[in-house]
């Protein structure tokens, strides 16, 4: 499989890290918050079709946790995705940021848009425990950068630290 390189120069991160401090001050509502983050990434970071939110919720079934969706930009998405599953699935079960240059290839994607190609997804992580993950498609093949996982993973922490969840 042929991978092209990352498709656009990283923004200014810490510029845009400032920007959300600014956005969120004042204001540690979770749904407020989670809402104009969701808005600012899509509306900031080029060539994207979905940004937002998944919460760890008490699974259904009675079984440990579940994500459900938050808030988000982009089309309707799946409600609920077990830890686990596909790539928000992976990110809060093993706790860590999962770049992902093709979904195509990723074992178990779920497919919420057609027009994904592209995915990064970072666990919301506070006092040790997953309290969700923040996600992030795009159409474009090999759209994230090392740099760019550097920094939204700034800027998700900027999110948790304005906000009460
Ligand atoms: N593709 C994700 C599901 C969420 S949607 O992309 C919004 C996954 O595999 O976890």
């Amino acid at each position: 499989m042929h991978i092209t390189p990352a498709a656009s120069t990283a923004p200014d991160y810490a510029m845009l890290v400032r920007q959300v401090d600014s956005i969120l001050e004042g204001e540690r509502d979770l749904v407020a918050n989670a809402s104009q983050f969701s808005a600012f990434i899509y509306d900031t970071i080029a060539d994207l079709n979905w940004a937002g939110f998944y919460l760890a919720r008490p699974a259904r079934n009675g079984a440990g946790q579940e994500l459900l969706v938050g808030p988000f930009q982009g089309k309707v998405a799946c409600a609920r995705i077990p830890f686990g599953r596909g790539v928000c699935g992976a990110a809060a079960e093993q706790r860590q940021t999962m770049l992902v240059p093709d979904v195509h290839a990723f074992p178990g994607h779920i497919a919420c848009d057609s027009a994904s190609n592209a995915e990064i997804v970072i666990p919301l992580i506070k006092n040790g425990a997953v309290l969700g993950v923040f996600d992030i498609d795009s159409p474009t093949l090999n759209r994230f950068s090392q740099a760019d996982q550097a920094g939204l993973e700034a800027l998700v922490a900027a999110f948790l630290a304005a906000t009460d969840l």
